[in-house]
């Protein structure tokens, strides 16, 4: 269907023309020309969770195809705090949108407002369960990175680090790279937060390499990227759980060039936990040419961008809506 809700729902050919669109949509993303093939297209932004990124690069990537977005954020501003219910809500929305992406904190409730949505819905993020726009943004962004050090999404070792239990980036993210060959994964968790037995399985059912370890500094040494994740306060019983694993694993400039290659790279989903019992990522590697988080999310426009043009049918006009900036 043209929901996108789960990266399960993709194969490969999905995915390289998802990125042959958004390598078009640099000129637009940096503002060099401007497209108008979305005017009149309404965006329903529905985000009842936190978010930054997710959110307003939803919403800049419609504006930059020259659409329009309508949205509510947070459950207590909406009717839901009322009580309605998914279904009514996503009969609503649907009246007046042309796509909608939601986000909510319960795994499986983007399906559900799905099934009775009008129009297509985009997952932003669903409980633990799945972020699929981050994991193809992260998929994006690690293809990038590689090519810079002649090695490519077929043959490629990750670390990913922290929450592997709770964060849906790292669950999408391991579901999309069990369409490549030749994956070498290391999980580096408590044991407590480790990364679901089933996905585990998953990926060495097609082949990949999966190494569980709870020890940062060996587990870096060795790999291409380096993916950090925050513990998901969030999804715990209480704080005082949540911040028995903070500060766990933390990477530092010091650590960094100690143990790893120096053209390893450094990712991360954002946001990073910067208060001073987490810091799962320091800020000294701010500078660190490594260190890829922002061109992550300057990448997750381009994807955002190209994934609108698809639903809507229009990513091979986008050109012929054009016109130079004027300013
Ligand atoms: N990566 C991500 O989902 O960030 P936000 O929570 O800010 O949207």
């Amino acid at each position: 269907g043209a929901n996108i809700l789960s990266v399960s729902q993709f194969e490969r050919a999905d995915i390289d023309r998802i990125f042959e669109v958004a390598d078009t949509m640099g000129p637009y993303a940096r503002r060099e020309k401007v497209t108008r093939v979305l005017e009149g297209a309404i965006l329903g932004n529905m985000f009842l969770e936190p978010s930054t990124r997710t959110r307003l690069s939803f919403g800049a990537a419609f504006n930059l195809l020259g659409g329009t977005v309508r949205e509510t954020v947070g459950i207590t501003a909406s009717a839901m705090a009322k009580g309605e219910s998914l279904y009514d809500t996503a009969r609503v929305l649907s009246g007046y949108s042309d796509v909608i992406c939601m986000r909510h904190p319960q795994s499986g409730s983007v399906a559900e407002f799905a099934a009775a949505s009008r129009v297509p819905v985009v997952n932003g993020g669903d409980g633990a369960n799945e972020h699929p726009t981050q994991a193809l943004l992260d998929l994006y962004t690690i293809r990038k990175e590689l090519a810079g050090n002649g090695r490519a999404l077929d043959d490629f070792r990750i670390a990913m680090i922290g929450d592997l239990k709770h964060g849906r980036t790292v669950h999408s993210l391991c579901k999309l790279l069990c369409l490549f060959k030749k994956v070498h994964l290391t999980f580096v968790s408590p044991p407590e937060l480790a990364m679901p037995q089933a996905l585990v399985e998953q990926l060495r059912a097609v082949g990949h390499t999966v190494e569980v370890t709870d020890h940062l500094e060996n587990s870096i040494a060795q790999v291409d990227i380096v993916y950090s994740t925050r513990i998901q306060e969030e999804r715990f019983s209480s704080q005082e759980e949540a911040n028995l694993y903070r500060g766990r694993f933390r990477l530092n400039r010091e650590i960094f060039t100690r143990h790893a290659q120096p053209n390893t790279v450094i990712m991360h989903p954002l946001p990073r936990d910067s208060r001073a019992e987490a810091n799962e990522l320091d800020t000294d590697l701010n500078e660190h040419p490594s260190l890829a988080i922002f061109r992550q999310t300057d990448n997750g426009l381009l994807v955002r961008m190209a994934l609108f043009a698809l639903l809507l049918g229009v990513e091979d006009q986008v050109d012929d809506y054009s016109y130079p900036v004027r300013w």
